[in-house]
């Protein structure tokens, strides 16, 4: 119970699925986390679940002025940022032919936009105590194309090269400071409710989100976290650069 034991976290989408999991389970691990969110009061209510000294800031990682308080707070409070987990996220949906342009940009904005503020804010913290690890969230949609999701897919490829660019920033600059990037199939969150819910027809996606992995099941949330742990913590200490996908096969095919 003690693989992350003194390390300091911050998740973003801490309030709601594959953050809050991670959040759970690093906690459980023995480091002290901070819960960002834009969703104050899921994020709150998350903090409050596994109490102190486990916190919650709310944060939109859209905004520029809103990273560097969030991590300002964190050191203030914890003296130290070892582990930044980039979890929030949103899913937009359309093909190439259907997308806005206004859709695009609120796509990038989160997913892209969001996780090099993370990086770059986090940097500059964990540089100055020694260290620490970075794991962006992006997706199988980060490897193989999905063609009624085109903005995503864009999104969550510019997360898979953007973690190899830091990697190799902090490893030339010597900073002992390690990016990853892990890639999920559907894992079984909110966020997937909301597609299966959001289809015209929903037994056939329902039935499609529950077989589109070769091991033949929807993954569970604790299945991600338990790689996230892994990331976070020095068991992963020779690991930098690296996609690491959590997918039941689907990206083996
Ligand atoms: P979720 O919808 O359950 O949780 C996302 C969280 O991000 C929510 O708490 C939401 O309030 C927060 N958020 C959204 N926009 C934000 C913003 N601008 N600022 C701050 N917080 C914001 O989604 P889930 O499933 O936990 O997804 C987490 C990450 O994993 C996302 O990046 C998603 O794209 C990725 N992912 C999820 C998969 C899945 O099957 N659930 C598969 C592959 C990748």
């Amino acid at each position: 119970m003690s693989r992350v034991a003194g390390k300091v976290c911050l998740v973003t989408g801490g309030a709601s699925g594959l953050g809050r999991g991670a959040a759970k389970r690093l906690a459980a691990e023995g480091a002290s986390v901070v819960i960002a969110d834009r969703n104050t009061e899921g994020g709150a209510a998350v903090a409050a679940e596994l109490g102190a000294p486990h916190r919650f800031e709310p944060l939109d990682v859209t905004d520029e002025a809103g990273w560097v308080r969030v991590v300002d707070a964190t050191v203030a409070a914890f003296g130290r940022l070892d582990v930044l987990v980039n979890s929030a996220g949103i899913a937009v949906w359309g093909n190439i032919e259907k997308l806005s342009l206004a859709d695009w940009r609120l796509q990038h904005a989160v997913n892209s936009d969001g996780i090099f503020l993370g990086c770059r804010t986090a940097i500059g913290a964990m540089k100055i105590t020694g260290g620490g690890s970075i794991i962006n969230l992006s997706s199988v949609a980060g490897l193989i194309g999905v063609p009624d999701a085109a903005a995503y897919c864009s999104s969550k490829g510019a997360v898979r090269m953007l973690s190899k660019s830091v990697a190799l920033h902090c490893a030339r600059a010597g900073y002992n400071i390690r990016c990853n990037s892990v890639h999920p199939s559907f894992i079984d969150t909110p966020m997937v409710d909301g597609v299966v819910t959001g289809a015209k027809d929903q037994s056939k996606m329902r039935a499609m989100v529950t077989h589109a992995a070769p091991l033949g099941r929807i993954g569970k949330v604790e299945e991600v976290a338990n790689l996230i742990l892994f990331l976070a913590s020095d068991e992963s200490s020779f690991i930098t650069g690296s996609e690491l996908a959590v997918d039941g096969g689907l990206t083996a095919q």
